[in-house]
């Protein structure tokens, strides 16, 4: 089997979107005779048609981004407006997505999933699905017993689609818990978010006083 995939962060190779993609493809590659190709949107911002022809010349593929305030981020939208010409004449590619994104719930990057359902299907493309998971933000400095599930789950499914060429949908919905957090954990999570993600960064650089200054303001 061979797989195309696309990666629309523009962190490129160090993203959060390269990571968990990379537990994915060591799932895949597992499968002998399988082979996966990974193209970088960043890399191809000059001439997206080359991106289209790679996409257009491709049996399966997998177009993974972060959610960049509630949507795709820019390059991703530019590169989905560069394949228009193709719109309708995709029957021979598989097309699936990788959304995820920096909150905790994974309901934020629904309304994502459901455009790019649309996108697939108007491109004439056969739907795999999404792999949809929020909660990454800070991955680099989340505890390893967070990381952990990511590594697992991202993994399981590369493997289980190596295999089969189909994305695991117990294995979807268990990685993309929790889809919402009730209002009473959110109160415990927020400290402790704030804490690990900006108070901890803030006090390295002696500066955690400061947090509440409002330098612009006249
Ligand atoms: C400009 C910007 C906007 C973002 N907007 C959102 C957002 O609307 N919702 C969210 O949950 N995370 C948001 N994030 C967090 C990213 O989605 C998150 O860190 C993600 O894991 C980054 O993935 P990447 O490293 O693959 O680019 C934003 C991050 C940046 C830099």
């Amino acid at each position: 089997m061979r797989l195309t995939f696309i990666n629309g962060s523009p962190r490129g190779s160090k993203s959060n979107t390269a990571k968990v993609m990379d537990y994915f493809i060591q799932g895949f590659l597992e499968t002998p005779g399988n082979s996966c190709e990974i193209q970088f949107i960043t890399r191809h911002r000059g001439d997206l048609n080359a991106l289209a022809g790679i996409f257009s010349a491709a049996e399966r593929v997998l177009i993974g981004f972060p959610l960049y305030i509630d949507a795709m981020p820019g390059s991703v939208k530019e590169f989905f407006e560069s394949l228009t010409p193709l719109a309708g004449r995709c029957r021979n590619i598989e097309l699936g997505f990788v959304i995820q994104c920096g909150f905790p719930e994974t309901h934020q990057n629904r309304f994502a999933e459901r455009y790019c359902e649309k996108l697939a299907r108007r491109l004439g493309c056969c739907y795999m699905g999404s792999i949809v998971k929020g909660g990454l933000e800070g991955m680099a400095i989340q505890p390893k017993f967070l990381t952990d599930k990511y590594e697992y789950f991202f993994h399981a499914l590369g493997l289980e689609f190596g295999k089969s060429g189909k994305l695991d949908p117990v294995l979807l919905e268990k990685l993309s818990r929790p889809e919402h957090i009730r209002q009473e954990d959110l109160a415990n999570l927020i400290p402790f978010i704030n804490k690990a993600l900006w108070d901890d960064q803030l006090e390295k650089n002696g500066v955690l006083d400061r947090s509440f200054d409002r330098p612009l303001e006249p």
